[in-house]
């Protein structure tokens, strides 16, 4: 069983990739294993539409890496009041057979004050791309403050509900793979 994660930056020291890796980190002690799916290192079109992208390999490789995944984790910023544009993208790049079936986990980041917005949207996303989405997702307000300067959270509640997602997720895969 495979649990991969998708991040929605693009920027360099990312904080959904910070909080990607520490939420990684807790499935990968459970013995899973785990495929980061950084887009940062990508090179991806915008969606025309097409079926394919010949001049673009790494489309085939992100729809080859989303599939092989039982269980998906998704962070992203908030952008404007939604998901970012190039996760949406990177979505958009995928087809329902990538993604259909698959246990979802959500998590979001943003600069200001707690909101939804972003997750409802994504929520929305994957029940169109047949997944299961887990009831529990994890939003972290003002993000920029989050982290003390050993770049840990400085908030326990909050590494707590992290790993409590990523139980969830694992144990949600797991029981419906075995189902
Ligand atoms: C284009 C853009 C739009 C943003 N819109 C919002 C927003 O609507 N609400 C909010 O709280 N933060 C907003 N932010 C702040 C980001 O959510 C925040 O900087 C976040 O850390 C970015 O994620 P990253 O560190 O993974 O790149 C916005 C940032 C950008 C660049």
């Amino acid at each position: 069983m495979e649990i991969a994660a998708l991040g929605g930056s693009l920027r360099p020291s990312s904080f959904a990739y910070q909080i990607l890796n520490l939420a990684l980190k807790k499935i990968e002690n459970k013995d899973i294993k785990t495929d980061l799916i950084d887009l940062r290192h990508l090179h991806l079109p915008f969606c025309s539409g097409a079926t394919n992208y010949p001049d673009y390999p790494d489309v085939a490789l992100l729809r080859q890496r989303i599939q092989a995944a039982k269980g998906l984790l998704i962070a992203t910023p908030e952008y404007h009041g939604s998901l970012s544009g190039v996760l949406k993208n990177a979505i958009d790049l995928l087809e329902e057979e990538h993604m259909a079936g698959k246990v979802v986990g959500l998590i979001a980041v943003t600069g200001g004050v707690h909101s939804t917005n972003a997750l409802n949207t994504l929520r929305v996303i994957c029940r169109q791309m047949h997944c299961w989405v887990l009831p529990e997702q994890v939003v972290i307000p003002q993000i920029e403050e989050s982290f003390d300067e050993q770049g840990k959270l400085k908030d326990f509640h909050l590494e707590k509900r992290i790993e409590e997602l990523a139980t969830h997720l694992v144990q949600a895969t797991r029981q419906l793979k075995q189902g």
